[in-house]
């Protein structure tokens, strides 16, 4: 109930009635009270005048499944939201719901994380309240090969979002975000098959949103949305936005179960289009000029020889640009 009073609120620059909020929500009057009390004590701002209502004032900056709940306009992304102030890992709780049955769609989403799990055994650095740390479960009807290539699909919903508020973000291939050669966002695909099905995917996204500083080991190659740009940012519109522009992006991946409808603008948002990279994969050494992906996702890089490579995966740096491989 306290998130569907939370979105009649939102949804109207006024005084939303008590009498009103009665007859919306089927709930006495008494019921709505302790709602509005619960959600001061949360550090939403409510101002609650005699015979004319209650009016939002200022929401704080939350993740919990209320603030999500109103404000979510997705159709399927995010429908069911699962939130802990604390997980170990919100890959790992989403991936044991998947094995209990949780649908399409479901996003878990945790304040912070006591070993969020970074790509090669890395562990991600997630302290409370200052990134987004959330997973999403889905079940695509697609052969288990092409599952990473969602991987590339979420990394350009993340870019959006992130674009969309500062300036100076790219992709790094395949999906790092990152702002002045610094990582801003990491996303960690795992999934769970058979050779010619899936079971799910879960891809969890790490975003540094307003964090100000980071340890000594990652400072060096972290950035956050606010150090970046000494803004603050809400996380919970930051969500609802990733999960709007994925659910459109997954859309146009389905429909032929590859990048070839989202390859252009991938491209357009990667910081190695038309660099020197250099490749290290299975212990092989190389460089040449990146041309972007194909739409399988591998990035093709012109060798000096003129021979083209697919590269499937690996490390990629990109020499003067970035400040971390
Ligand atoms: C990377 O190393 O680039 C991937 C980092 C992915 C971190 C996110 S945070 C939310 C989700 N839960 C995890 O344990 N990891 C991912």
């Amino acid at each position: 109930m306290k998130g569907r009073i939370l979105k009649c609120l939102r949804e109207t620059d006024d005084y939303v009635s008590g009498q009103q909020l009665c007859q919306e929500l089927k709930v006495s009057r008494t019921a709505v009270w302790k709602v509005m009390n619960q959600l001061k004590e949360e550090g939403y701002m409510i101002e609650a005048v005699k015979n004319r209502g209650y009016r939002l004032v200022r929401t704080p900056d939350l993740v919990t499944a209320d603030e999500l709940n109103s404000i979510l306009k997705t159709s399927w992304a995010g429908k069911t939201v699962i939130y802990e102030e604390k997980l170990v890992s919100t890959n790992q709780t989403a991936k044991v719901l998947a094995e209990q049955g949780a649908g399409h769609g479901t996003l878990v989403v945790a304040e912070r994380q006591t070993a969020g799990k970074g790509r090669r055994g890395r562990e991600w650095h997630s302290p409370k309240g200052s990134g987004i740390w959330m997973s999403i479960l889905l079940r695509p009807d697609i052969r288990p090969d092409k599952a990473s290539m969602l991987t590339l699909v979420a990394a350009m919903a993340v870019y959006d979002a992130i674009s969309s508020r500062i300036q100076g973000c790219s992709i790094k291939w395949p999906n790092d975000i990152i702002i002045d050669g610094r990582k801003v966002c990491g996303i960690l695909t795992e999934m769970s098959s058979e050779p010619d099905h899936i079971h799910y995917v879960v891809i969890g996204i790490g975003i540094n949103v307003n964090t100000e500083d980071f340890p000594e080991d990652i400072a060096g190659v972290a950035a956050s949305m606010h150090t970046a740009s000494g803004q603050y940012f809400k996380r919970s519109e930051m969500i609802t936005d990733v999960l709007q522009t994925f659910e459109i992006y997954y859309d146009r991946f389905m429909e032929t179960s590859d990048l070839s409808e989202l390859m252009e603008e991938y491209n357009k948002r990667l910081i190695n289009y038309g660099q020197r990279v250099y490749i290290e994969e299975r212990g092989r050494k190389y460089d040449g000029i990146a041309e972007g992906i194909d739409r399988e996702g591998c990035l093709l890089v012109r060798r000096d020889d003129g021979m083209v490579v697919q590269v499937i995966s690996g490390e990629v740096s990109v020499r003067g640009v970035l400040g971390y491989v």
